[in-house]
């Protein structure tokens, strides 16, 4: 239990998604074919070799999950088996040598417990993101995959993604930039993926619109993801999501697809046209820092399609916000067994 914890000094409630200096974070070394023990240290820096592979090759994966504390004074981190696994899917793809499941949860316990008092407190909206990276560090030039690895988890507490809380954007369709190429690493979670969706983003930022949503890069006929979030559309009772071999398969969007279907709605999973825009009755766009985005414009090609109320999103995608939501405070049922529990 975490009751008896005494927490930072924080304004919980007004966190920004930024990063807040916390006590600890953990770290492991790969050397001569295997993982060191992991280390707890309050350092936010270290030392790196100016050749290493993920500054000149972004050999780099990544991963984003939260921690919560529930209504009866638990913490528990959502999900982290799934995290795991797409970490190794993305380490696997760029070369970087396998995290055992088991010892990316450690780590996440690891840096949770020892940053208990940094867990926003019940009731807040506020929540312990976790952001485990897995670098190349030893020193190479020519191309080719590093001899050394480290593995790093640091966590900081964050306030609700956008300000606004669940209240619907605007999004705009980005054709003249792709963040992932066919056949390329769009499905996986590593650095390089980000940096080049910067350019669309601040293209839709400089016209008002705080996300953008990718086409697919082949064919540019079908919706791909937002920037950092996948995309479902809500037809009358059908939960639709893209299956695109370019997209990042979401947790959330996983998460919400399994409720949709245990309360009754029909999952789909296909490519979704372009053209087809206009069948929706709601758009969100899903991910672990704010769920769930409702959008309630897209402006594809100069014509705005509208979701939603307005300025209110949907009752169904309001409805699974509550659901997930809810569950990953402990006010309802653990059904999937999603929690697991950080013992203080
Ligand atoms: C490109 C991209 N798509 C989707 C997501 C949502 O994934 P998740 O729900 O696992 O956070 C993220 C965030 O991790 C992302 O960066």
């Amino acid at each position: 239990m975490a009751k008896n914890i005494k927490k930072a000094d924080l304004d919980w409630a007004n966190l920004p998604f930024g990063i807040v200096e916390t006590d600890y974070n953990i770290r492991y070394h790969y050397k001569d074919g295997k993982w060191s023990e992991g280390e707890l240290t309050s350092s936010q820096f270290f030392p790196i070799h100016i050749a290493a592979p993920s500054l000149h090759y972004g050999q780099e994966a990544f991963e984003g999950l939260k921690a919560f504390e529930t209504v009866d004074g638990k913490i528990v981190i959502f999900r982290p088996m799934a995290n795991a696994l797409r970490l190794q899917k993305s380490c696997e793809r760029i070369y970087i040598p396998l995290i055992p499941e088991d010892m990316f949860i450690d780590a996440c316990r690891k840096v949770v417990k020892a940053n208990a008092r940094f867990v926003p407190p019940y009731g807040t909206g506020a929540s312990l993101y976790i952001r485990p990276l897995a670098i190349g560090v030893g020193a190479k030039v020519g191309l080719g995959p590093a001899d050394e690895y480290m593995f790093i988890v640091l966590v900081t507490p964050v306030g609700p993604y956008y300000k606004g809380g669940f209240k619907p954007v605007k999004a705009l369709v980005i054709e003249d930039f792709d963040r992932a190429a066919p056949n390329g690493v769009g499905d996986c979670k590593v650095g390089g993926n980000y940096a080049a969706g910067l350019k669309g983003r601040q293209y839709g930022l400089d016209r008002g619109y705080p996300i953008t949503l990718f086409v697919d890069p082949k064919e540019k006929k079908f919706v791909d993801e937002f920037g950092t979030s996948n995309f479902i559309g809500i037809m009358g009772k059908d939960y639709v999501t893209p299956s695109s071999p370019s997209i990042l398969p979401s947790i959330t969007n996983d998460s919400l697809a399994t409720i949709a279907g245990d309360i009754g709605l029909k999952v789909r999973k296909e490519p979704i046209p372009m053209s087809g825009l206009g069948k929706f009755n709601e758009v969100g766009a899903v991910g672990t820092a704010a769920v769930i985005t409702p959008v309630n414009v897209i402006n594809y090609r100069g014509k705005d399609y509208n979701f939603g109320n307005g300025d209110k999103a949907g009752p169904v995608l309001t409805d699974l916000y509550e659901r997930l939501t809810k569950l990953q405070k402990g006010e309802t049922e653990d059904k999937f067994s999603w929690l697991d529990t950080v013992e203080i």
